[in-house]
């Protein structure tokens, strides 16, 4: 136990090393393993307790919206996949806070994919795409899914047939990419750029901002908590997450606590560099709109986020949360649960079965 408490002390020293000025003072995780007892102080302001530990979503970022809403039509085209069943909403339901509610994905004839689908709002904040980081950015994700076997399948010479056979598409296309637009590279950048519009403001950026009514008090009391306990160790910054990888189960074994077997997902960050030290290293997921994103965690195998956020205390620090601490945390989660943008749904609705682009930029 000391040495695993240490595990934590040092953790919160690297992060207090570089950034977060005030995350070498505040923080309860980090008393709880200093031995020199200390009388209680009165509890700090929660604003001076953050410091710079988060951010609020940029405002004002300029996007092209001809692109914008042909990605958008884009996202929601099953004529992206092989057998035109299966597009990038059905598995990033804008219903679901951009995530799916299946333990793992399922792509084109019925396959199981190995992995929980994260979230595609607010992705772009990210520090690396996918759970074990594998894709820098937006543009190099994109590609993985359209011809990833067990998602959807496609064969890019087939797909530009596809959408060149259709007259209106191409026309938006040139309109917005110029002659030949209808190629792979601006096919996935029209997508990136209408993931990249897809920023959800939430309660919690207007209280970053300065209006402290944004948060009730449970959600308040549910962000100090969250700080106290130490969560802020990992998620933090403009995604409260996706700033790092860290291992799943940096306290106790997760593994071990789901029953032992471990599948090749598991393995995480692993998979990508072969190194020991990256073995069940993740990157640490964003909590944005996480009220919707269920079931959690690579594995899907958590449908309760009350239950996630209790798994995360002890597999991650150790620590057992009372009921009102985790009743609290999840009020202050909620409170990242943000708006769409208005353009971000497609005009005829945006079911999994999505719609062809012809109709898209009609509103
Ligand atoms: C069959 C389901 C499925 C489809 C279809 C699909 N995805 Fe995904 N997506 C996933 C899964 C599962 C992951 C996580 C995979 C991993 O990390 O190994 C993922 C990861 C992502 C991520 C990374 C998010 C993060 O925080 O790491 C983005 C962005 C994304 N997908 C966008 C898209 C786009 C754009 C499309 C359409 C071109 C698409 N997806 C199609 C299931 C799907
Ligand atoms: C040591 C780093 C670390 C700490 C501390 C930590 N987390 Fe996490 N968190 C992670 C990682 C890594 C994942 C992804 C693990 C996985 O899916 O296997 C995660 C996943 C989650 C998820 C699921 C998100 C999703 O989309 O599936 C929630 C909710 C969460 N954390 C909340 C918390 C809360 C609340 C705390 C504090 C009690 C906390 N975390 C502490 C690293 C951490």
């Amino acid at each position: 136990m000391t040495r695993l408490a240490l595990r934590i002390a040092i953790a919160l020293s690297l992060l207090a090393g570089c950034g977060g000025e005030s995350s070498q003072e505040g923080s309860g995780a980090s008393s709880s393993t200093s031995t020199t007892p200390e009388p209680p102080a009165p509890p700090r302001p929660l604003r001076e307790l953050i410091g710079d530990t988060f951010a609020a979503l940029p405002e004002g970022v300029e996007l092209d919206m001809d692109k914008v809403l042909l990605g958008r039509a884009l996202y929601h085209d099953r004529r992206l996949s092989g057998d035109e069943t299966i597009s990038c909403a059905t598995c990033h339901m804008l219903d679901h806070g951009g995530a799916e509610p299946r333990r793992v994905s399922t792509g084109i004839r019925g396959q199981q994919g190995p992995i929980n689908s994260p979230t595609v709002l607010n992705a772009e904040h990210n520090f690396v795409q996918f759970w074990d980081g594998r894709a820098a950015d937006l543009l190099e994700q994109a590609a993985g899914p359209v011809t990833n076997p067990v998602e959807m399948g496609g064969e890019w010479d087939a797909i530009l047939g596809r959408l060149r056979a259709d007259r209106d598409f191409v026309a938006q296309m040139t309109e917005a990419y110029g002659e030949n637009a209808v190629t792979q590279a601006n096919v996935l950048d029209a997508i990136v750029q209408y993931e990249r519009s897809l920023a959800t403001p939430a309660p919690f950026d207007r209280w970053l901002r300065g209006d402290d009514s944004a948060l009730d008090e449970a959600a308040q009391r549910g962000l100090r908590a969250f700080i106290d306990v130490g969560c802020t160790t990992c998620h933090r910054g403009v995604n409260v997450g996706g700033t790092m990888y860290q291992r799943m189960g940096l306290v106790h074994d997760y593994f071990e606590r789901r029953g032992g077997t471990r599948t090749e997902a598991d393995m995480g960050r692993f998979n990508v560099t072969r190194e020991e030290r990256d073995r069940h290293m993740f990157k640490v997921p964003t909590l944005r709109n996480v009220e919707l994103t269920g079931p959690y965690f690579h594995d899907g195998s958590e449908a309760d986020l009350a239950g996630a956020v209790r798994t995360m205390a002890y597999v991650q620090l150790g620590r057992e949360l009372t009921d009102a601490q985790a009743t609290d945390i999840v009020a202050f989660l909620s409170s990242l649960t943000g708006t769409l943008p208005a353009h971000a749904r497609m005009p005829g609705g945006d079911g999994p079965a999505g719609e062809a682009p012809g109709g898209a930029t009609a509103d």
